[in-house]
């Protein structure tokens, strides 16, 4: 498996395959204008997942820069087959890795309250809640 830098080229030409696997979480929808909507570093900071020999998309994380030392994730998820093999775990890793070197210092996301599996993953994984709003805990992690 090998982790790249999501290019707007690469969403393009893999937007099935995007779209699919973001069907993995609930409660949201996006289609490919959401995909491909241009967010301050998106570009830079989004990362996918690709297995070497097929070249199919496992999994991606899509964030964006939202403050001068914040970054917010707005869509991450595996396919459902590549679950729980870490590889969330080490598109997470990737991703605080290149924000601590860009003077990137917290991370922040929504979660659907019902969604215990993946509270249960960014727990684990050192975020912490900081609000509820509506049906979504806010959760950050400070690097
Ligand atoms: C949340 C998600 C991105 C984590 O990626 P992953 O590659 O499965 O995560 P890892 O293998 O690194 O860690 C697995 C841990 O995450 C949790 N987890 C999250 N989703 C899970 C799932 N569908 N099945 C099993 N465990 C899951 C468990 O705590 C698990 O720990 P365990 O393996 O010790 O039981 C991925 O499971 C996913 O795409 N889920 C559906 C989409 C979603 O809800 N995304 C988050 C939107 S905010």
């Amino acid at each position: 498996m090998k982790i790249n830098i999501l290019s707007k080229e690469f969403a393009k030409s893999n937007i099935s395959d995007l779209i699919r696997i973001s069907k993995e979480i609930p409660f949201e929808y996006w289609e490919k204008e959401h995909f491909l909507f241009d967010l301050s570093k998106k570009w830079d900071y989004s990362l996918v997942a690709v297995n070497e020999i097929t070249q199919k998309v496992l999994g991606f994380i899509i964030c964006s820069q939202k403050e001068e030392f914040s970054i917010h994730i707005h869509k991450f998820a595996v396919e459902k087959e590549s679950q729980s093999k870490k590889i969330g775990y080490i598109l997470l890793e990737k991703l605080e890795k290149e924000c601590y070197s860009t003077q990137i210092r917290k991370i922040t996301l929504k979660v659907h309250v019902s969604n215990i599996r993946a509270i249960n993953f960014y727990l684990k994984n050192g975020f912490v809640q900081k609000e509820t709003k509506e049906d979504l805990l806010i959760l950050n992690k400070i690097l």
